[in-house]
């Protein structure tokens, strides 16, 4: 299982927005634990829903904060926060739809997207968000 692992690679230097990374990969890695358990799918639906919700969240504070900081790069990171909740909300309806399907998906998607976007747009938030 493709769990993340937090490291300092992550931090963008603002404490909130670290808290919030740190709670979101938290987050996913219990999807992937409960995705290696005997299929649950209302448990899995759940989650994946409530983990849309946060990070649609921490979409919103991370683009406002840009916003307040006058952050050059804030038109293509907000694109990239909107393709990525596409794919998640894809992936909730994949995995409704066909959740045997749907499980080999988000098992070999869900935590590339959100490594590789904390690893280049977040990672170069760093000390830009006052
Ligand atoms: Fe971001
Ligand atoms: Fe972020």
């Amino acid at each position: 299982m493709a769990q993340i692992e937090w490291t300092e690679e992550f931090s963008v230097g603002n404490a909130s927005i670290d808290q919030e990374h740190e709670a979101l990969i938290a987050h996913i890695n219990q999807i992937y634990e409960q995705l290696s358990r005997p299929m649950d799918t209302e448990v899995i639906e759940s989650m994946l829903e409530e983990l849309q919700s946060d990070i649609s969240a921490h979409f919103a504070v991370e683009e406002l904060l840009m916003h307040e900081a006058g952050y050059a790069e804030l038109d293509a990171h907000r694109e990239d926060h909107e393709h990525l909740l596409d794919q998640v909300h894809d992936l909730i309806f994949h995995f409704t739809e066909d959740p045997d399907n749907g499980k080999e998906l988000l098992i070999n998607r869900l935590s590339d997207w959100f490594s590789n976007h904390f690893k280049s747009f977040d990672a170069r938030l760093h000390d830009q968000l006052g």
